[in-house]
């Protein structure tokens, strides 16, 4: 009886909660993907099915309608929809999907660090500049190809979005220029084609935008999608320079004349405490990607990725790049800035271009002269001068409040610095917790006259050159030792910082930033990222005005060019490259233009060794990938390892993903995912011996003889076979295998080996050409 009874209660305490539990269970936005478009069909079909889907999961019609967000309708196949995790999980067993996976708030982010500026092409000499001429010459400088950016927007009244002496729009080109907030299709001109914005999916998570954070409209408030804009296709600005005059020249995107699509995607995050912050989502990215597919965009620049390893069925850019290079657009996207530490690469996926960042020969001088007559060097590009005498020097934890925790002292977190013990001051802080600038301010704020940014021990010997708000310098780790080391030994120290200079032709470069993110890639071992790298460090190029150079709360500056770093700005020049030889060579497939790009990468600084990282030790391929890009090479490849689509679906076949593309069967035997025809080599945990297959085609010389040689691993014997191809046409394909063994002789490297990966290089010339690949090996 008692039993019975508390069934009873039970089970009517769960139907009078049911209708309740629904409508309080957090609905959240999920994707659900179901691979490439089949067939020819009508848009309201399209939506109709996706439709039909979420009833089948939905209590009533109008929830289904409500809860939809996207119907991605051009070739990804798939929906964004606010579900239960019950709703999703249903979804999820559904025989055509893909995938069903959840939206994250602060999942993807832009890939720029806080500090600023530019190089594009630019390789020093006079001889370079001369082939670099010719060469974009012949590219027509890019004209006609199509970039499209996913980014916060454009500020298109920048000089650098100029369309004059542009032909007509190309006929290929279908996309629009949406109107919103401050932006109207008198904002577009032959330059800027396209401009397009994506905010469903963070407004369903922050509610409405603020209007005061950003514009609803593809008008950027932040400067970051204007940066990556003009980095990649900026007009020849004459005479321009950063506030304060830092390094002035001509501002020149690296491909000057292709047309740009802007698709912002990425938006003002609601300031909680934190300063800083832009999110996007992804669901808006993949409508964006979907829509530039569509509106005929040749190459897409994706500055954007997360930290957490995402496999590629549930990473939006990854789908999204996929569908793209169907079509043959290149993608390239930011390797992400969470280095030095290994394996916090973003992007992974091999039909991307994933790009690490490096400085360029640029410095902005401003050393620091300490009262024992010692000359620090130092860089900035702050736009202030102290007056000409010297100043009390401090260390930042001498003039703190009593209150601040050891593990963040001496790093001028906001409200930390005491004013009576720093006003009047130069004063040392470390970097650490808190942005550089806000550093700054701080100092600022305590009525510091100057300050002193020290490089902790993990950004080593790089500089990121900021526009402080007050006089200011930046140092390397080794002289903030240096200067603290002279603060201890005098009662009175003293300092004055020299006004900013910019200075060229600087060696050692370039090197690796310490923030550029590393490999072995999480998401597929078997594929070696990064790609290759490109200038990344304190780069100039445009900027929006409704934003500050330092972008805190209280900097009220505007500046229409300015200086900043991070993959972000690395990556939109791998974009610009590539459009220049989609111009070039029209034909080529994406997979030949990223394989073009990365064979003919170098690997040397200007003082001819091995590039280094950011502490002055060689720097490997889970830094740079291939080297460092050169894209005068890159015109005349010789050899290109060229793959399709189709290659791309037979990989994904290895890791059990078989249901992309309805006219698509895995095979019974899926190939090995080594075995994709990519231009380097991760090998991870070897046992004894893989073979690996590779095809290279003929894009030089009509008849040319290749040779192959070998810098193996150390522990590692490689042999190519056949370790000669002569090729008769072009076009022309050649297969060759690498075989990659262990060196049981030498076990001491062995055991050393053990989940280490050593580096090694294939190369292929023919005495003008060097085609060269990466390869990366580590031992069971
Ligand atoms: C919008 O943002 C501004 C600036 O952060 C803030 O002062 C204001 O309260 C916000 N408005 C709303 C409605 O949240
Ligand atoms: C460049 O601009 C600066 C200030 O804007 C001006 O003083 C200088 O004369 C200009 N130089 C040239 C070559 O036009
Ligand atoms: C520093 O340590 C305190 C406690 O000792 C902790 O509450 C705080 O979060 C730490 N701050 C940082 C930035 O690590
Ligand atoms: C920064 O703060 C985090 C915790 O918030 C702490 O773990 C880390 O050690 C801090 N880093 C430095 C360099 O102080
Ligand atoms: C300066 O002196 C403090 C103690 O007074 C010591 O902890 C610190 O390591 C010294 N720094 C250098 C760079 O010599
Ligand atoms: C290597 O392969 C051999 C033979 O297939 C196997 O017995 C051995 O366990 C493997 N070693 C490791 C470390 O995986």
């Amino acid at each position: 009886m008692l039993f019975i009874m508390k069934n009873f209660l039970a089970l009517s305490f769960y139907l009078l909660l049911l209708p309740l539990l629904a409508s309080c269970v957090q609905k959240q936005v999920y994707i659900v993907y179901f691979g490439q478009h089949g067939g020819q069909k009508a848009v309201d079909e399209i939506q109709e099915s996706h439709h039909s889907y979420l009833f089948s999961v939905k209590e009533t019609e109008e929830d289904a309608k409500s809860s939809l967000l996207y119907s991605y309708k051009h070739s990804i196949n798939g929906f964004a929809a606010l579900l239960t995790p019950d709703e999703a999980f249903k979804l999820s067993k559904m025989d055509e999907v893909v995938s069903v996976f959840q939206s994250h708030p602060t999942k993807y982010s832009l890939h720029t660090t806080r500090s600023w500026e530019f190089s594009g092409l630019e390789e020093a000499t006079a001889e370079n500049q001369l082939k670099k001429e010719n060469f974009l010459l012949k590219a027509r400088y890019g004209k006609d190809v199509i970039v499209g950016l996913l980014d916060s927007g454009v500020w298109p009244e920048s000089e650098s979005f100029g369309d004059e002496d542009l032909g007509a729009v190309p006929k290929t080109w279908k996309g629009i220029c949406q109107s919103g907030h401050a932006f109207d299709s008198s904002n577009c001109n032959k330059k800027l084609i396209g401009a397009r914005y994506y905010i469903k999916g963070y407004e369903a998570y922050y509610g409405p935008l603020n209007k005061t954070l950003d514009y609803l409209s593809p008008r950027d408030k932040d400067g970051h999608g204007t940066h990556t804009a003009s980095t990649v296709g900026g007009r020849r600005v004459p005479n321009i320079s950063a506030l304060g005059g830092f390094a002035r020249g001509t501002a020149s995107g690296g491909a000057p004349l292709v047309r740009l699509a802007i698709y912002k995607v990425c938006w003002a995050v609601p300031r909680q405490g934190k300063e800083d912050g832009n999110t996007c989502f992804t669901e808006d990215m993949l409508a964006a990607m979907d829509d530039a597919i569509a509106d005929g965009v040749d190459v897409l620049s994706i500055s954007i990725g997360t930290k957490d390893p995402t496999p590629f069925t549930e990473d939006g850019i990854a789908i999204g790049a996929l569908h793209a290079a169907k079509k043959n657009i290149v993608v390239a996207c930011s390797a992400g800035n969470s280095g030095p530490t290994p394996s916090t690469l973003s992007n992974p996926a091999p039909w991307i271009m994933t790009v690490g960042a490096s400085s360029v020969d640029r410095k902005f001088f401003a050393p620091v002269l300490l009262g024992n007559g010692i000359k620090i060097e130092g860089e900035t590009v702050t736009p202030y001068k102290l007056e000409k005498k010297m100043y009390p020097l401090v260390f930042a934890s001498r003039v703190e409040n009593p209150n601040v925790a050891r593990n963040v002292s001496g790093q001028c977190l906001p409200g930390s610095l005491s004013p009576q013990k720093s006003k009047g001051k130069i004063v040392m802080c470390l970097r650490g917790n808190g942005t550089r600038v806000g550093k700054g301010e701080e100092v600022k704020r305590a009525g510091g006259a100057g300050f002193i940014l020290g490089n902790s021990k993990a950004n080593g010997e790089e500089l990121a050159a900021d526009s402080h708000l007050l006089p200011a310098t930046a140092v390397t780790y080794t002289n903030a030792v240096k200067i603290l080391s002279y603060i201890n030994s005098t009662k009175t120290p003293k300092a004055y910082i020299v006004p900013g200079k910019t200075m060229l032709h600087r060696k050692p470069a370039p090197f690796m930033a310490s923030f550029t993110s590393r490999g072995p890639n999480s998401i597929s071992p078997d594929i070696l990222k990064p790609d290759i790298t490109a200038p990344g460090l304190n780069i100039l190029a445009a900027w929006s005005e409704a934003s500050s150079p330092t972008k805190l709360a209280d900097d009220r500056r505007v500046a229409k060019y300015n200086i900043i770093s991070g993959t972000s700005m690395s990556c939109p020049h791998i974009g610009g490259a590539a459009a220049l030889l989609k111009s070039l060579h029209p034909s080529w497939s994406s997979a030949a233009i990223r394989s073009a790009l990365m064979t003919s990468a170098g690997l040397l600084n200007n003082e001819g060794k091995l590039i280094s990282d950011a502490s002055g030790a060689p720097a490997d391929s889970f830094q740079f990938g291939s080297g460092h890009f050169r894209p005068t090479k890159a015109a005349d490849p010789g050899l290109v390892y060229d793959a399709s689509y189709t290659d791309y679906l037979l990989y994904l076949c290895s890791f059990g993903v078989t249901r992309i593309d309805p006219s698509f069967k895995c095979p019974k035997n899926p190939v090995s995912a080594k075995n994709l025809n990519y231009p380097s080599l991760a090998i991870p945990k070897l046992n004894n011996t893989v073979t690996v297959t590779r095809t290279v085609t003929n894009v030089g010389h009509i008849k040319s003889v290749y040779f192959a040689s070998v810098k193996p691993p150390l522990g590692i014997s490689v042999t190519i076979s056949p370790p000669i191809l002569s090729f008769k046409n072009i076009g022309e394909k050649k297969t060759f295998t690498i075989t990659v063994k262990e060196n049981k002789q030498t076990s001491d490297t062995t055991t050393k080996m053990k989940d280490k990966y050593m580096f090694g290089w294939i190369t292929w010339t023919d005495g003008t050409h060097i085609v060269r690949s990466p390869m990366a090996v580590s031992l069971a």
